[in-house]
């Protein structure tokens, strides 16, 4: 028997280009990809193939110059709910401590919620509640990487998209964060979509989106 999932993110036909004329550059060329409920995908590719564009587009951070993004079953909204990122370097706001980060961005999600307890936990989750008052330049790169996935899970993503998030890290270090995501993934059942130009990172994966030159290459899928 073959199991339906349910397609949660797509992009059809996407193009993404900068600029115009003879300076045009060419990010994403007509890109078709879907992504189902639950799925942990990789993008895999080298540094200049679309990874991050089609990170952005999917995201709603960078709308396509041709094509369309469906998030749901719908046309992707500009301030979509629902999607997480983690940023290749982690972003955290420098003079707030790690609970702050995560809470700030617990209470943009729902400022209902009971935002204290719900930051600590997700602390927790990525084993630093020891780490709750220390400011950023506190941490270490790891530890930075991990409030930042401890942040993009405060909102109760059902997508979340990950950048290079082991790129700045050296390679035990990187091995414990892809872990902690994909025991995260899981726990909380989101579907994982990872932006890689590491081999190990997108083994560690279900399935290997490759891109090259903007296009998709090769689908494991
Ligand atoms: N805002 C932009 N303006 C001009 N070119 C861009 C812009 N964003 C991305 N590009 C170009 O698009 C291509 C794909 O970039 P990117 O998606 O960042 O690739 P990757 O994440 O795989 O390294 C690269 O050639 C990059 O230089
Ligand atoms: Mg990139």
């Amino acid at each position: 028997m073959t199991v339906v999932v349910p397609v949660l993110s797509a992009c059809h036909g996407v193009s993404v280009t900068h600029g115009v004329g003879d300076a045009t550059v060419v990010s994403l060329d007509d890109v078709d990809a879907a992504f189902g409920a639950g799925e942990r995908a990789a993008l895999w590719g080298p540094s200049g193939s679309g990874k991050t564009t089609l990170l952005h587009v999917l995201g709603g951070l960078v709308r396509p110059t041709k094509g369309s993004v469906e998030w749901k079953g719908a046309p992707l909204a500009s301030r979509p709910q629902g999607i997480g990122y983690v940023f290749q370097g982690s972003n955290l706001l420098p003079s707030f401590t790690a609970f702050e980060n995560v809470a700030i961005s617990r209470s943009i999600a729902d400022p209902q919620s009971d935002i204290g307890s719900e930051s600590l936990e997700l602390l927790a989750l990525v084993g630093l509640e020891r780490k709750a008052d220390s400011l950023p330049s506190e941490l270490s790169g790891g530890e930075s990487q991990r409030v930042a996935i401890a942040r993009a899970l405060a909102q109760r993503p059902e997508l979340l998209l990950c950048d290079e998030p082991t790129g700045h890290l050296d390679s035990d270090t990187a091995a414990r964060v892809l872990a902690l995501i994909v025991a995260a993934q899981e726990q909380l059942g989101f579907t994982l979509v990872i932006a890689t130009h590491d081999a190990d990172v997108a083994a560690g994966l279900d399935r290997c989106v490759e891109l090259r030159d903007g296009a998709i290459v090769e689908d494991s899928q």
